[in-house]
């Protein structure tokens, strides 16, 4: 059978439907980005770095394409669990599409056949929050013990691990390698917790999940303004916890924000 014809028997009809849903939680989120509101005081023009002008060609390029249409599944599984985990995810994705894009194009970051790999990793590096339960999600206090071992279980690298090798790749021809750079992507976000070795381009993806949780995610946490992010970068860079290639992109995006609503509020 051609190649074309197994991945066309293997998406069910349904998966599509999940896609196009997606994307039009794209086309929110990426609205709430870029325009201010007074919720959202905070926006960042993300069109002109991600290199394209709609999330169609975010999605259709990189998951479409290479039969990665599980991810979908299992982000509107997160949409039911934790619409909060959800939306932050297509952020935190965004994020981490633009700022590789601008590496990329800057020839900083030599990506090559891992852009699938690398927008993939992007949406879906808070998938395993699935496993976590909504009020410990949400609880605004510390955590009890037994609580932080269910919240760091969302960046197990053995849980990773399966996920990735049993729902994104299922038959999509990457090899072991891809896997595992992929494994490593997603589980690295949250360094320092039991991942052999760190992907570097997982820096990137921490930092677009960062950013979103301070300046973009709602809920209990206050938003932080953009110039206290960039602090926040430059305090990181300092301790050595951020490379400055990776932070670059974050620095250019933040430094041309439009505060917009910032200032009519009282937020
Ligand atoms: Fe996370
Ligand atoms: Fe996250």
């Amino acid at each position: 059978m051609e190649a074309a014809a197994v991945k066309e028997a293997r998406i069910p009809e349904f998966q599509e439907h999940r896609l196009y849903d997606i994307q039009n939680d794209l086309w929110y989120a990426l609205h709430d980005i870029i325009t201010p509101s007074s919720d959202s005081p905070n926006s960042i023009d993300l069109v002109g770095m991600m290199g394209f002008s709609t999330p169609e060609g975010f999605l259709g390029h990189y998951i479409e394409d290479t039969g990665g249409l599980h991810i979908a599944h299992e982000l509107v599984e997160l949409k039911q669990h934790h619409e909060p985990s959800y939306n932050h995810s297509l952020r935190t994705g965004l994020f981490s599409w633009a700022g590789m894009r601008y590496l990329s194009d800057q020839d900083k970051l030599d990506l090559r056949e891992k852009k699938p790999l690398f927008c993939l990793s992007g949406l879906g590096h808070d998938i395993l929050k699935l496993g976590v339960p909504a009020e410990v999600l949400d609880k605004p206090g510390a955590l009890t013990d037994d609580e932080r071992i269910i919240m760091d279980s969302h960046v197990s690298p053995d849980s990773v691990e399966f996920i990735v090798r049993d729902h994104y790749m299922k038959g999509d021809g990457f090899d072991k390698k891809q896997m595992d750079y992929m494994t490593d992507l997603i589980a690295g976000h949250h360094p320092g917790k039991g991942l052999k070795s760190i992907n570097g381009h997982a820096e990137l993806i921490t930092i677009a999940d960062h950013m979103d949780a301070a300046m973009f995610r709602g809920g209990y946490q206050k938003k932080v303004s953009p110039e206290v992010f960039l602090e926040y970068i430059g305090r990181q860079l300092s301790e050595g916890a951020f490379k400055d290639k990776y932070a670059e992109p974050f620095r250019l995006m933040l430094e041309e924000y439009s505060r917009g609503g910032a200032e009519d509020g009282n937020q």
